[in-house]
Parts: C-alpha cells; sequence; structure tokens
C-alpha cells in the first residue's frame, strides 16, 4: 500500500479512556488520554463497574477532542482501531463498540488490535531505525513477557509470567506498605530512599534457561517479612521493603532479557508496558545489556502507560496488509498473547 494511514485509535481496555489519530504508524497527529486514577485510588484499585460507566461517559468526547487536535474531521481518517482485549469486558465492550459504530456508519475499515501488540509497538511509533530481530521485554499490570520480534507482527513468544504481572506485584506491595495505587510509580520513588539489601528476598529464576517469571513467592515473602515484623513489634522501615522488593524484582526482569537476546543472537532489546516507565529498571537493564553489547530502547513514559497512539501504531502495520475485522469484533477480556499467536500460526 502506498497511500498514507490516517487511523483514527481507542483504548479502554483499563482506567484510561485514549483515542489517538496516527499517520502512517510514527506521526503522532494527537494523543489524547483520559485518566480514571483519580477516581479509582479511593478504592486502591480499579473498580471496573466504575471504569466501564466512565468509559462511556467520555468516549465521544475524547473521540471529538482527538480529532480536534489532530486538525482532521472523520472523513479525513482512513482506518478506525481498537484494543480488543485482553482487559475489562465492561471497559473493553465500550471502545470496541464505539469503534464498530463508528467503522459502520463511515464505511472505514476496522482493526482489532491486541493490547500486548499495542504496547510492543510503541517503540516503532517512536522510533523508526530498529533493526530485527528484536526481543522485547513486555512488563505491565496485567502481563509480563519476553517476546522475539522477526519483523512486524511477527512474534515468538519466549517466556511469561506463570502467576501475577510484576505490575501487579509492585501494586499489591504498595497497598500493603500503605502507598497509594497505582503503587509502581509511588515503590519507584520510595526505594530511592531506602536500601535495597536491607531485607533478603527470594529471586525465581524457574529453572537455568527458562524465560518464565513468577511473582507471587516473593510477594508472600515480602508479606510474611511486614507480619512478622508487625507481630514482634519491630520497626518497619517502608523505604527498605520498597528498595528490596523493586530489586528482587529487576534482577529477574535484567537477567533473563539479557539472557533471552544473548540466546536468540539479537542485539536489541526493546521494553515496553506501564513497569517500562520505571527509571530504574532502564537504567539497570541499559548497564547489563551494554556490558554485553546488546543495545536497549523504550518508549517516553507516556507511551509505555496505557494510550491509544500505540494502539495506532500497531494498527497501521495490520492496515498495511490489510488485515481487518468485521463487525463480529468482540471484547475478549482474556486474549492472550499465547493463544492468539497460535491463531496467527506463529506458535
Ligand atoms: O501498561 P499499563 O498502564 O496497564 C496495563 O496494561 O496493565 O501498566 C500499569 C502498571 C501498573 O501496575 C503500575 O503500577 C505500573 O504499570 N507502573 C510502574 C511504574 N509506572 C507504572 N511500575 C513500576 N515503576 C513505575 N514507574
Ligand atoms: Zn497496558
Amino acid at each position: 500500500m502506498t497511500t498514507d494511514t490516517i487511523i483514527l485509535a481507542m483504548e479502554s481496555s483499563c482506567d484510561e479512556t485514549a483515542v489517538a489519530v496516527i499517520k502512517n504508524g510514527h506521526e503522532i497527529l494527537s494523543n489524547v488520554v483520559s485518566t480514571q486514577i483519580e477516581i479509582h485510588r479511593r478504592y486502591g484499585g480499579v473498580v471496573p463497574e466504575i471504569a466501564s460507566r466512565k468509559h462511556l461517559e467520555l468516549i465521544n468526547i475524547v473521540i471529538q477532542e482527538a480529532l480536534d487536535q489532530a486538525n482532521i474531521t472523520l472523513d479525513d481518517v482512513t482506518h478506525i482501531a481498537v484494543t480488543y482485549g485482553p482487559g475489562l469486558v465492561g471497559a473493553l465492550l465500550v471502545g470496541v463498540a464505539t469503534a464498530k459504530a463508528l467503522a459502520f456508519a463511515s464505511g472505514k475499515p476496522l482493526i482489532g488490535v491486541h493490547h500486548i501488540e499495542g504496547h510492543i509497538c510503541a517503540n516503532f511509533l517512536v522510533n523508526q531505525n530498529l533493526k530485527f530481530p528484536l526481543v522485547c521485554l513486555v512488563v505491565s499490570g496485567g502481563h509480563t513477557n519476553i517476546i522475539k520480534i522477526t519483523d512486524h507482527g511477527q512474534y515468538l513468544l519466549l517466556g511469561q509470567t506463570k502467576d501475577d504481572a510484576a505490575g501487579e506485584a509492585y501494586d499489591k506491595i504498595a497497598r500493603a506498605i500503605g502507598l497509594p495505587y497505582p503503587g509502581g510509580p509511588q515503590i519507584e520513588r520510595l526505594a530511592k530512599e531506602g536500601d535495597a539489601s536491607a531485607i533478603e528476598l527470594p529471586r525465581a529464576w524457574m529453572g537455568d534457561d527458562s524465560f518464565d517469571f513468577s511473582f507471587s513467592g516473593l510477594k508472600s515473602a515480602v508479606l510474611n517479612y511486614l507480619n512478622k515484623a508487625k507481630m514482634k513489634g519491630d520497626e518497619i522501615i517502608p523505604a527498605n521493603v520498597a528498595a528490596s522488593f523493586q530489586q528482587a524484582v529487576l534482577d529477574v526482569l535484567v537477567q533473563k532479557t539479557v539472557h533471552a537476546a544473548e540466546m536468540n543472537g539479537v542485539d536489541t532489546i526493546l521494553l515496553a508496558g506501564g513497569v517500562a516507565a520505571n527509571g530504574t529498571l532502564r537504567n539497570q537493564l541499559q548497564k547489563a545489556a551494554n556490558e554485553k553489547g546488546i543495545q536497549v530502547y523504550y518508549p517516553p513514559v507516556e507511551f509505555c502507560t496505557d494510550n491509544a497512539a500505540m494502539i495506532g501504531a500497531a494498527a497501521h502495520y495490520k492496515a498495511v496488509n490489510e488485515e481487518y475485522a468485521d463487525l463480529s469484533l468482540n471484547a475478549v477480556p482474556n486474549l492472550s498473547f499465547e493463544k492468539l499467536l497460535m491463531e496467527r500460526g506463529q506458535a
């Protein structure tokens, strides 16, 4: 395809109502994110029913804002794209139903995007010079995966978490030490004031050459430490808990990702997902990778956490291949990346 793509992309899988207009996969004509974090904070986490209601209230306003900021109308758009899974079913449905209605009314092709593929493609949004093959660590509130990318849309899943996602562990530990939701940025900030070697915590390596993860043992170890200290009346220093917990997570993420790149003869690592906003992770991964002659790239923070620009970037490569969805596209809350690759014959 030689003509330009101008994609109106929507993302509503969790607690951000986001719409972007992306030209040719990398020109960000607009990127509007209306976050519900303040609303959910008082409950200590995302309340699914409230999230869907808020998406419904906001989606049309955010779409209009994205078109206005891009200085275009719906007529100028070539494709409509939307996240269809995984995520909260009611939240996803708002985006999917809106995208289908717009595609039907305007006669424009509809593109369904897997949320993880969106996170990965945030890298292509800001960096057009990446050379395949690549290894990407996707770390968010719902996912922890190491993925080999051989071309746009061509993936091989090297490893994934067997229980909690890294961001989920951050959020749970933050809650246990009294920090507000979302816990990741709070732990990162507090950890800077703490001693990472103060508390001995386990690292789950899952076998020598495994690229799988497990964070539930670490989570239990921190909760046990807190309970024991409380029972004995020992002083708990939250900064030390944050620093020791974070280092236990980062040691595993960094070592496995660099090892995965080495084992696969790949010299470029990408970071993606909400936890990729973590500066300490970025620095430690960069240092460990550079020692092995491997380069690390990551998107700016606003494209790491949930946004629709990344969905527009992922949709561009599907538009080029005319990989369109029809109006039977549905929200799939538990859409696994593994299953998606199997359906595409890539697993
Ligand atoms: O990608 P995202 O916005 O939503 C999902 O797809 O899950 O990721 C949200 C997750 C939350 O668990 C949040 O605590 C975590 O990313 N996060 C961080 C940081 N910023 C966001 N975790 C660690 N350090 C950060 N700076
Ligand atoms: Zn996400």
